[in-house]
């Protein structure tokens, strides 16, 4: 009993802090609960604020960004018609590798969605996977 409640706690005041080009300021994007078997409603919000809904990469929280927002339609044309699934898995549990470089922009889900539920570590994997299925669905061909 008093896990779960930690747990709801834990979702309650976790956000994803991101520091923009102008380095004094930074933006909080609350990581507001989700289910973990809905890929669109974790992408809506955790993702669309620097992606854009479309997941163009037209974000409210972009224009501020040093570094723009990748167009997550195109990962597939980019990558000769095939959809990089393993590659999309990785950056979600290991960070872009441009964040991996030392450039923050990227946060790095895998350590955001296991403090959402530190009790069962596996939702954390399957919130990656319906993540990296929904974006396969945008995609354009
Ligand atoms: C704070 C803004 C921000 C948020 C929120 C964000 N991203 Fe990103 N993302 C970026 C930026 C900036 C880049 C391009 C620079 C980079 O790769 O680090 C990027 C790149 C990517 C890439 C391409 C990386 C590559 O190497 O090909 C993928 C895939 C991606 N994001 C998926 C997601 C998903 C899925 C979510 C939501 C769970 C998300 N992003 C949330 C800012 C963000």
């Amino acid at each position: 009993m008093i896990r779960s409640l930690l747990a709801t706690a834990t979702i309650g005041i976790l956000a994803v802090t991101v520091t923009l080009a102008d380095q004094s300021k930074k933006v909080v994007i609350p990581a507001s609960p989700t289910s973990a078997n809905n890929g669109q409603q974790m992408y809506t919000s955790y993702c669309a604020p620097c992606h854009g809904t479309d997941g163009k990469g037209r974000g409210p929280v972009a224009p501020a960004m040093k570094t723009q927002p990748t167009d997550l339609t195109q990962l597939m044309r980019n990558n000769h018609g095939k959809y990089p699934d393993t590659h999309v898995v990785a950056v979600l549990e290991f960070g872009s590798e441009l964040s991996a470089h030392g450039s923050p922009n990227m946060p790095v889900w895998e350590r955001i969605f296991g403090n959402m539920n530190r009790t069962h570590l596996q939702e954390k994997q399957l919130r990656i996977s319906n993540l990296a299925h929904y974006l396969e669905s945008i995609q354009e061909r």
